[in-house]
């Protein structure tokens, strides 16, 4: 994607309410061309609303809607050139699979043989040859879907929207459809903004994440920066499972971002980005269970070590979950591959090895700079 290139789809500053329900509490976004961009959020947080804002279907109260350069807030669905595929599909149930996939084709006034080609083409694309003539009930829930897509698909639109394509689908087939998609918007190159409430799918199939809550963008960010650099403790709980620790910057090293905290279990030594801090500062360390180190207690103290018990320990093959106890708080700690691990037993004393790399947070309410 070349730097100057503008983005496809800019959304400025949107703004919509139902009655006395404040839904979308200005929602700014860039969508590059051929990105893939989720907004993620709880049910009922205004994801459908802003994709529907999109595509013309829902009015926005103030704020702006850009394509390629060109405010289209105030043009129909049709004259837009996006295509929505709704979470219900939408399709038509008393046509065929080769009519649903034609029609909107027809409306533009192709020509026959050219929708024919089209639809052929379709159905390649997608997986479907052999259906065309089948009646659209007939279909799986996971064949309906590929038919909603290939029809959002039919005249290349500059934008396409996907409404939980996959959230009816059941688990295994779930993960099948993303990786198509997945693997056909990339292919095609095609813009596509994708709403889901799932926050592990939108970590597998993004460029980038928006995580909407209480009407507003909480964060923008690559699944990587999401995962590893969440601003807040709403988004360090987003995805996965992460153990919170408090701690108090005793000092900063300004050379090398090395800092000193004291936590109610000692001292630990962390890198930090040492511009967003100060010493005195309360903070709240993000420890992600796969970053612990954890052994059986030889009782020495060294930098960064812990001491605790064993209180559970649960095996599912690749990972194992210790649940630990440091006095009486408890954290988890994943074991990749226990297999290769020293042997653990419930009620061991253990050590865990906090890393020098976990992210810390500005505790709220705590100094100036909040950015
Ligand atoms: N047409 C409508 N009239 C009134 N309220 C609506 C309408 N559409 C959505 N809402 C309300 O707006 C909020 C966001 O809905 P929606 O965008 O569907 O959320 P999501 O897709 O994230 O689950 C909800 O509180 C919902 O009840
Ligand atoms: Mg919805």
């Amino acid at each position: 994607m070349g730097t100057n290139e503008q983005p496809t789809l800019i959304l400025k500053d949107i703004h919509k309410s139902f009655g006395k329900n404040k839904v979308l509490n200005g929602i700014s976004i860039e969508v590059n061309r051929g990105e893939l961009v989720t907004f993620v959020g709880p049910s009922g947080c205004g994801k459908t609303t802003l994709l529907r804002i999109i595509g013309g279907f829902t009015e926005h109260d103030s704020g702006e809607v850009i394509l390629d350069g060109r405010s289209i807030g105030h043009l129909p669905p049709n004259l837009r050139d996006t295509r929505i595929c709704f979470q219900n599909y939408a399709l038509f149930p008393h046509l065929t699979v080769g009519e649903n996939l034609a029609y909107g084709l027809k409306i533009k006034k192709w020509d026959k043989k050219k929708i024919q080609e089209r639809v052929d083409e379709l159905l390649t694309l997608v997986q479907l040859e052999g259906f065309k003539d089948r009646m659209i009930d007939k279909m799986s829930g996971g064949q309906q879907q590929r038919v909603a897509f290939a029809r959002a698909l039919a005249y290349s639109p500059k934008v396409l929207l996907l409404d939980e394509p996959i959230s009816n689908l059941d688990a295994n087939l779930r993960i099948l459809m993303r990786d198509e998609i997945r693997r056909l918007q990339t292919e095609l190159y095609i813009t596509t903004v994708f709403v889901t409430h799932d926050q592990f799918e939108a970590m597998a199939i993004s460029d980038k994440i928006v995580v909407l809550s209480d009407g507003y963008i909480q964060q923008v960010g690559s699944p990587i920066e999401i995962y590893d650099h969440p601003v807040n403790e709403f988004i360090a709980s987003f995805v996965g499972y992460v153990n919170f620790l408090d701690a108090k910057i005793d000092s900063i090293k300004k050379e090398t971002s090395a800092a000193v905290v004291s936590t109610e279990y000692g001292k630990l030594e962390l890198d930090i980005e040492q511009a967003e801090f100060v010493s005195g500062d309360d903070v709240l360390l993000v420890i992600r269970p796969e970053t612990i180190q954890i052994a059986p207690s030889n009782g020495m103290v060294r930098q960064n070590v812990i001491q605790g018990t064993l209180k559970r320990y649960i095996y599912t093959g690749a990972l194992a979950k210790c649940h630990v106890m440091l006095g009486d708080r408890e954290i988890i700690v994943d074991i990749h591959d226990p297999r290769d691990h020293v042997p653990l037993r419930e009620n061991d004393k253990v050590e865990v090895t906090i890393s020098r790399n976990v992210h810390v947070l500005k505790r709220q309410g705590s100094g100036p700079a909040d950015t």
